[in-house]
């Protein structure tokens, strides 16, 4: 299917992620479909997003009639038919847990039409293993977004070997389409590229806290002033969620069986009581709505 042909998208899954995907597929000028499980989650996607819109327009980032435009066509449902309904497109963002991608691709792939492609929005999972779940693997793909995908430009867009070219044509299209950078990974690996980098880091951080040879802060600060990254592993793992982070670990552990591979424990007490970065007010650091304390 040629990227002439997509008129509506819809995201699956309200949260950090699928909201945001939701504005850019609708200010790129797609009727796009915003569902959830959760009326909760859709409701608070629609107020950030209000809030996000009227910033860029104050920035003189946006014209109030584009950000018109852009909210009459974003429509937001608990209806997975309803999202589905002749949609061209489809990208799922539900919480990164294998069997829960699984049972929304089996339901989609019976409601989508046959042209329609499957793109998942997992941090880890590679489409290969979702794809199993329905009728179509060549029309599957992960278009793996950054946290925040309205600021962050770059789009992973990962090929199984069952993905054909063309799926992947129009997924790198649509990418240029809604603005972002897509970049195109023709074999697929767990973690794919930024997030193994990231894993990498994250891991050897963990070990130093874990092991008492710096305080958390401080790996963030020689990670920022040594290293000049823009923030350290324990404040990007407060911005993407540290739930996150557990279930993609958690995963990989499932795959590899290595107790390396295991999510820390301290890490582990921090999702158990609800401690899961600034999404909650609180995770390594203790936010405010003006940041970090
Ligand atoms: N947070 C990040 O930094 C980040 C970055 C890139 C990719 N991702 C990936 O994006 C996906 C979503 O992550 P998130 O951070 O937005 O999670 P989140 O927890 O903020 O949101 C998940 C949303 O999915 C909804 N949901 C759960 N089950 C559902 C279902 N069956 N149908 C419809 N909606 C359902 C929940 O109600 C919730 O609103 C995950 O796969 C994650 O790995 C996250």
């Amino acid at each position: 299917m040629s990227i002439d042909r997509i008129q509506k998208a819809a995201v699956i899954g309200a949260g950090s992620m699928g909201h945001q995907i939701s504005m850019l597929c609708a200010l790129g000028g797609f009727e796009t479909y915003l569902q959830d499980i959760d009326e909760t989650s859709l409701r608070k996607a629609r107020e950030q997003l209000e809030h996000h819109m009227d910033r860029w327009i104050s920035k003189g980032k946006l014209t109030t009639e584009k950000k018109e435009a852009a909210f009459a066509k974003l429509h937001m449902t608990t209806s997975l038919e309803e999202a589905a309904e002749n949609t061209d497109i489809v990208i799922e963002a539900v919480l990164e847990k294998l069997d829960v991608k699984q049972e929304v691709f089996a339901k989609l792939d019976k409601l989508v039409p046959a042209h329609t492609i499957l793109a998942t929005n997992s941090s880890t999972i590679v489409n290969s293993k979702i794809a199993a779940f329905t009728s179509r693997p060549e029309k599957v793909l992960n278009m793996h977004f950054f946290y925040p995908p309205l600021v962050m430009d770059c789009v992973e867009v990962v090929m199984s070997d069952q993905t054909s070219k063309e799926t992947a044509e129009t997924a790198m299209a649509f990418c240029e389409r809604i603005g972002r950078t897509g970049v195109l990974l023709e074999k697929e690996i767990y973690g794919f590229i930024a997030n193994r980098l990231l894993f990498a880091l994250s891991k050897e951080a963990m070990f130093l806290y874990e092991n008492g040879y710096a305080d958390f802060k401080e790996i963030d600060l020689i990670a920022k002033k040594a290293l000049s990254h823009p923030l350290g592993p324990f404040e990007i793992a407060d911005l993407s969620g540290i739930d996150v982070g557990y279930y993609a670990n958690m995963q990989l552990f499932q795959e590899t069986g290595d107790p390396n591979d295991k999510p820390a424990k301290i890490v582990e007490e921090k999702v158990k009581a609800g401690h899961l970065g600034r999404k909650t007010g609180r995770g390594w650091y203790e936010y405010t709505k003006e940041g970090a304390l």
